[in-house]
């Protein structure tokens, strides 16, 4: 296996097991033909650019049955309307501007430039996610974005002032024709943002249930400027956030058009300090995975044993990683809850755990609920201060195993 940013052969750190498609909920007619494969991670000692080993075909994961909605999370979208709001204010100064988001799914970052009436296109090859984009009045077009694409963008609408995207440039395996295709379509004046989780965190916070087959890169700074800058590009500027358990936004433009920030200069050093790079740091993420894995597993037995009643919260596409990883089955869990409507009454991939609606988490509380959404935990804390009060205890695994309960918490 040899790099898919620069041809060096790749170092394998950790390997999951089987897994199944990460947003591959089913119905049980489906049960035995259900897809698996490898999930093993590893890294690139030249680029730094940590990668799946293998990564399913892209339309096994991306197509008109798409479970991940995007509108599902209010603080997301809150989230993307400040985004929207920072390319506008900041990157749309010419006359009759023109941005393009791929992986737009169901229009909730577009929607903003749309209802300010901003020429946009948005680029979603999941048809059932990218129909209630258009519904909303959301110019999108149903495809997988690449450098062919572009050009027909270009062809039919001119070249754009913003390239945007979140949680999608890491799906995409044929990174260098993603590239070109930014090259193609953008002015030399313009602008490129992007954000996906950020591998210092997933480090920092063994948050390995961010590797998953959608995930087929985890970025740095470092690997993120290698890639761009075969293309003429360069990283001028950072920020990092809070979403999806610990992002980074990177922003790019043609190579000495902008200056670069100071905050991306004091971030690579951290990186350095970090030693994001270095086989060791993978070493001991990996026996920091595994002890998370023991300890998780450790506790969800304890509780069958002791017949506790435990619900997980939020069918996640990062709990695939972890149920399947850790060995978690129906007899663990109850049920799973969740808000989507199109994965209730499915199963999930792999250990077949009922999904059920929301409002059976309400309506009966658990013992206990292991909460798969970690990543909205604010906004999940915010809404379940009854549990609590009822005496429910929350499980939860980042960045290390505990107990949640009333005002105290227990570590395990
Ligand atoms: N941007 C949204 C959705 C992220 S999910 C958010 O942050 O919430 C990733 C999305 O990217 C999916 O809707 C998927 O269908 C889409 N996608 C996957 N590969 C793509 C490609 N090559 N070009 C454009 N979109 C792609
Ligand atoms: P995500 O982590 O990929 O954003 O997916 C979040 C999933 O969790 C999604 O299926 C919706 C679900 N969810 C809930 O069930 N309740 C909630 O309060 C939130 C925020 C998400
Ligand atoms: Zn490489």
């Amino acid at each position: 296996m040899h790099c898919r940013i620069c041809e060096t052969p790749i170092e394998p750190f950790i390997s999951f097991g089987n897994m199944p498609i990460a947003n591959g909920f089913l119905t049980p007619d489906a049960f035995a033909a259900e897809y698996f494969f490898e999930l093993a991670t590893g890294f690139c000692s030249t680029c730094g650019m940590v990668q799946l080993i293998d990564q399913p075909a892209r339309e096994q994961m991306f197509n008109e049955q798409y479970h991940f909605f995007s509108g599902t999370s209010t603080l997301m979208a809150r989230h993307f309307q400040e985004f929207a709001a920072t390319v506008q204010s900041g990157h749309l100064q010419g006359p009759d501007p023109f941005v393009v988001e791929i992986g737009s799914n169901d229009g909730i970052m577009l929607q903003h430039f749309a209802n300010a009436g901003i020429r946009h296109l948005g680029v979603e090859p999941s048809a059932n996610v990218a129909a209630v984009a258009k519904a909303k009045g959301v110019n999108t077009v149903c495809s997988f974005f690449d450098d062919a694409l572009a050009r027909e963008i270009v062809a039919e609408y001119g070249q754009a002032d913003a390239f945007i995207a979140a949680n999608v440039m890491c799906h995409i395996p044929y990174f260098h024709s993603i590239i070109a295709g930014i090259k193609t379509l953008l002015k030399p004046s313009g602008v490129v943002m992007f954000e996906d989780p950020y591998l210092g965190d997933v480090i920092e916070r063994t948050s390995y249930d961010q590797i998953y087959d959608e995930h087929v890169f985890l970025f740095s700074l470092k690997s993120i400027s290698h890639a761009f800058e075969q293309h003429g590009f360069e990283l001028v500027d950072i920020a990092p956030q809070e979403t999806h358990g610990g992002s980074m936004r990177y922003i790019l433009a043609y190579k000495g058009t902008r200056p670069v920030s100071d905050r991306l200069v004091r971030q690579r050093a951290k990186e350095e300090t970090l030693g994001l790079h270095r086989a060791e740091t993978f070493d001991l993420f990996r026996s920091n995975c595994e002890r998370s894995r023991d300890a998780l597993r450790a506790v969800l037995d304890r509780c069958s044993r002791d017949g506790k009643r435990v619900v997980g919260y939020g069918a996640t596409s990062k709990s695939t990683t972890v149920i399947n990883y850790c060995g978690i089955t129906p007899d663990h869990l109850a049920f799973i809850s969740d808000t989507t409507p199109i994965k209730q009454g499915k199963f999930s991939p792999g250990a077949h755990i009922p999904v059920r609606p929301y409002a059976e988490f309400a309506q009966q509380y658990p013992d206990y609920a292991l909460l798969f959404a970690w990543n909205h935990s604010r906004e999940i804390m915010a809404k379940e201060g009854s549990f609590l009060a009822a005496g429910g205890k929350w499980i939860v695994y980042v960045p290390e195993v505990k107990i949640m309960q009333g005002s105290s918490e227990a570590s395990q």
